[in-house]
């Protein structure tokens, strides 16, 4: 695509499907099938941007608080949506991953996770990460965790750490860091999303609701993102 900046890895912070089924007086449900959409819309347009990863915020350690009836339909609506994108993935060499406690999401979930996951890692070009169960705070703690262990076990020592190896203890040591993440329907929060990966991307908000997200805003904010100055904390 022409003049447009190059994004490796874009993030989404996917808001706004219960306040979309409200204006339109349907049940919270209704938002979040339509949401599921917009992902299926955004699969068919993100990568011809040259992007290569994109992560959607699809499920943090906090929705647990919702009604079981929201919790379920989004569970529903995961594994429906994992059936029927399959082949559509493995035509267009994209591989799934998935960031967060997959562990903790219900058995037949997790089980088709698994799957799809090992079927779209034979032949890829493209990546899409489902953060599904996650907090990062939560990917923080977890890769504490697993160094510490690695310290006791005589595998490492504490004095060897840095940032670029703290990174191999995360949940996706391969995947480049966003350099852009964008959230929808203008909550000007971070919700606990990707807070090692974020550090130095840049952030565009918008008031758009996420079932209402197109393509024509997606490279609105690439042509954004192109005028922005990134610094990375140094000056020129
Ligand atoms: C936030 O909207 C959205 C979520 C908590 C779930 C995101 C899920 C989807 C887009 C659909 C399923 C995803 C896939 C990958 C099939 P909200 O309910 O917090 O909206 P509100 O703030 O307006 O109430």
């Amino acid at each position: 695509m022409n003049d447009l900046p190059e994004v490796k890895h874009v993030a989404i912070i996917m808001d706004g499907n219960g306040r979309w089924a409200k204006k339109h007086d349907l049940p919270r449900v209704e938002g979040h099938k339509k949401g599921a959409d917009t992902v299926e819309d955004l699969l068919n347009y993100v990568y011809n941007y040259g992007v290569k990863y994109v992560t959607l915020y699809a499920f943090s350690t906090e929705n647990w608080k919702r009604s079981e009836e929201e919790v379920n339909a989004l569970m529903a609506l995961l594994s429906f949506f994992l059936q029927e994108k399959k082949q559509k993935m493995l035509d267009n060499r994209i591989r799934l991953c998935v960031t967060g406690r997959i562990d903790g999401l219900p058995k037949e979930v997790a089980s088709s996770l698994r799957n799809v996951m090992a079927e779209t890692a034979k032949d890829y070009e493209y990546t899409l990460i489902l953060a599904l169960n996650y907090g990062g705070r939560a990917e923080i703690v977890d890769a504490a965790k697993k160094f510490a262990k690695e310290c006791i076990s005589g595998k490492i020592s504490p004095d060897s750490l840095d940032e670029s190896m703290f990174k191999e203890y995360l949940y996706l040591p391969d995947v480049p860091d966003p350099e852009l993440m964008i959230r929808t329907s203008g909550e000007l929060r971070l919700s606990n999303f990707l807070l090692w990966e974020l550090s130095y991307s840049e952030f565009y908000v918008t008031d758009t609701l996420w079932p209402d997200f197109s393509e024509e805003e997606f490279r609105k904010i690439l042509e954004n993102f192109g005028k922005r100055d990134r610094r990375f904390g140094g000056r020129k």
